[in-house]
């Protein structure tokens, strides 16, 4: 499963690529605000430190004007950045377009199989079910993954990776590897929790006692 990171906070992205595990980053209206930088500055910078698929998404409303945006960010920005579009039918139609023209595109805000399935006929290269979002409204996200997932293999859809997006913690995660998502987008705060675990750091503490124990006898 692909690991990206929802984040457009740069010292955040330099951190976890840093780790050699990093993917891509999604970037969406909210995180590009709460980040204080400028939209276009921050993806670049985030696209020259991960070289993996950098979401940038569109603001306009019909389907002029995201495939007019679409195609001015790819005119402006490193290869590596896709564009991310709303499951909307103005967006479905952007989809198509910039898809035709070979331009990578995300296909956020899912929250259904219907949805899902009309972003992959539209051409995008990515759907992203928001599970966090959907269990924070009474429903199930992680069921959504999974019947995506089902419904991917019995249709035989290959050219769009299902990517989990709204991601709440640890198990959500290793939920959405373990029942097939392509790829999953994790917040900061969760991504540095991947890899804690407190019989990680009581070992290595002991590890580290012992060794200089080791040491201290003249043995190395
Ligand atoms: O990238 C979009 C998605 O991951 C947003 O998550 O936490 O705002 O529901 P959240």
């Amino acid at each position: 499963m692909e690991l990206i990171l929802d984040s457009a906070v740069i010292k955040e992205v330099e951190e976890i690529a840093s780790w050699g595990v990093l993917d891509g980053v999604t970037t969406n209206p909210t995180l590009i605000r709460r980040s204080g930088g400028d939209f276009e500055e921050t993806i670049r910078s985030i696209a020259m430190i991960c070289s993996g698929p950098i979401s940038a998404e569109v603001t306009g409303m019909s389907s002029s004007e995201m495939v007019k945006e679409g195609l001015d960010l790819k005119s402006k920005l490193p290869e590596n950045v896709i564009i991310k579009i709303p499951c909307t039918p103005a967006g479905l139609s952007a989809t198509r377009s910039l898809a035709d023209r070979g331009i990578g595109v995300n296909v956020t805000l899912v929250f259904s199989v219907a949805q899902a399935l009309l972003a992959s006929k539209a051409g995008a290269s990515y759907v992203s079910p928001f599970l966090g979002r959907l269990d924070d409204n009474g429903g199930d996200g992680l069921s959504l993954i999974k019947d995506i997932s089902e419904t991917w293999k019995n249709q035989g859809i290959t050219g769009c990776k299902i990517l989990a997006a709204s991601i709440r913690s640890v198990h959500h995660v290793e939920m959405c590897a373990k029942i097939g998502a392509h790829a999953a987008t994790i917040p900061y705060g969760i991504f540095t929790k991947l890899v804690e675990h407190d019989l990680t750091n009581t070992g290595l503490e002991k590890f580290l006692e012992d060794w200089e124990a080791v040491r201290s006898e003249g043995r190395a």
